[in-house]
């Protein structure tokens, strides 16, 4: 028996059922379906539809149904189209007949909206909580790796020398741009569509504000028509992801890099590494060619969602039990992959020596011409001599330091025994002291702010 049978003849076509229920999907929503079951039982009694006596009979069933389902000892029947039907029949077989008042006044389309969004309200604060845990890894990578100097690239070109502890933190600011997202996506989807029925709003007179402050809401929704068809706060959570991913994935593709032979910046801890089943030295960073290649699932699933919604009129349609499915998944994986993330790092080793020696001289250049502004030469200037003098080492063979005051002298005059002293990583770094640069002492500044946020 299903819900709706009254006015049919026929069962549904076994296939067409097998399409049709949303159980395996949507069971995992039974303690959200629960928690709203029993607050709609208290609003019909507060709005005089059905007896205290009853809300008790309702609340009390509800709650061993709940036991039932916590315990795995609840069985479901293949007549259970999704969760909401196996829980209401569930209830009516534990207090009879009263059970079938609990379902007075509502309808399964705003149901689920309301339980979608309370398990929205509770996975985002642990996925919150992941994503802090891997800024706070970060944050310890930072303290922990502030000797570090590696040369900073752009267009994948060496460019100036940085702090490592600049780079990490680089991607802890990423990740807290993802986390203020995530936080108002929850705001936004702190609304209540229970009340809203079918499509045209409820006929007894529930009071929705009291209903929303009950099931923890912020405020009931202002249209009945937009509640039960909006799943705005599903597509933000799955572009969250996406963006999320893709931040993750730029971070494990640097690291994939860096821990390369060629590079040897990083080394990755045995736990987070895989082998070869036939090239005994191989050790592969597995799981950070999985954050990559995750990140494209995470854009597919925001996709899949966009597309189901694109063609929906108004109001509810069947099309929207897809919904679940995409952020389902999108948020299993995020809650293994932002642990195992996290474990990468904490656990890598940094090849101290290996940084600072893949350091090419020549990114020294712009410190170099800073040098001749210094001394008054207009900075246009200072650049073609500078790139003159990296010319002229290429061509000796020697570089930046090994070329000798003459060889400077005979590119510009402007050049002094003094210019050697410009020509060290450390000083590098550290005149870039600007607000947000990588001195060593602007890092620190950084690094504070950053664990303050954190707090
Ligand atoms: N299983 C459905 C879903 O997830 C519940 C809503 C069913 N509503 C309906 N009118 N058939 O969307």
């Amino acid at each position: 028996m299903t819900l709706w049978s009254g006015r049919f003849r026929a069962g549904l076509d076994s296939l067409a059922s097998v399409l049709n229920n949303s159980l395996p999907v949507d069971k995992r929503l039974f303690a959200e379906d629960i928690r709203g079951s029993q607050a709609w039982a208290r609003a019909l009694a507060a709005a005089g539809v059905i007896t205290p006596a009853e809300m008790d009979i309702l609340v009390k069933g509800l709650e061993s149904v709940l036991e039932e389902m916590k315990t795995e000892t609840f069985q479901f029947l293949e007549a259970d189209e999704d969760i909401h039907t196996a829980v209401e029949r569930r209830l009516t077989e534990l207090v009879g007949p009263t059970g079938g008042k609990l379902h007075t006044g509502r309808s399964r389309n705003d149901q689920v909206a309301t339980d979608f969004r309370l398990w929205m309200l509770e996975e985002t604060k642990h996925l919150d909580a992941a994503v802090k845990s891997l800024q706070q890894a970060l944050v310890k990578r930072a303290e922990k790796d502030m000797d570090v100097i590696l040369p900073g690239y752009t267009h994948f070109q060496q460019a100036q020398p940085i702090l490592l502890s600049h780079w990490w933190l680089s991607h802890f600011w990423a990740l807290q741009r993802d986390r203020e997202r995530l936080n108002q996506l929850a705001q936004r989807a702190s609304v209540l569509p229970l009340g809203s029925a079918a499509l045209a709003g409820t006929t007894f007179p529930i009071d929705r504000f009291i209903l929303a402050n009950d099931l923890g809401f912020s405020i009931p929704s202002q249209n009945s028509l937009d509640a039960i068809s909006d799943r705005d706060f599903a597509a933000e959570f799955l572009f969250w992801s996406a963006m999320t991913g893709v931040h993750l994935s730029r971070l494990a593709e640097a690291l994939i890099l860096y821990s390369t032979i060629e590079y040897g910046f990083v080394t990755m801890a045995d736990e987070f590494s895989t082998g070869s089943s036939l090239m005994p030295q191989k050790k592969n960073p597995d799981m950070l060619e999985l954050t990559r290649g995750k990140a494209g699932t995470f854009v597919g699933l925001l996709t899949n969602l966009l597309t189901t919604l694109k063609g929906l009129p108004s109001a509810y349609d069947k099309d929207l039990q897809e919904d679940k499915t995409a952020v389902f998944e999108a948020a299993d994986t995020m809650s293994v992959l932002l642990p195992v993330v996290e474990g990468v790092i904490s656990t890598l080793t940094v090849n101290t020596e290996r940084c600072r020696k893949a350091i090419h001289p020549a990114v020294l250049a712009t410190d170099l011409a800073d040098y001749l502004v210094i001394k008054g030469v207009p900075f246009r200037s200072a650049h073609e001599a500078v790139g003159k003098a990296v010319r002229m080492a290429e061509e000796k063979g020697e570089s930046l330091y090994t070329l000798t005051l003459a060889d400077y002298q005979s590119i510009h005059p402007s050049f002094g025994e003094d210019l050697f002293g410009a020509l060290s990583l450390e000083a590098s770094v550290n005149r870039r002291n600007v607000y947000g640069g990588t001195a060593r002492d602007a890092v620190v500044e950084q690094l504070n702010i950053a664990i303050k946020m954190l707090e």
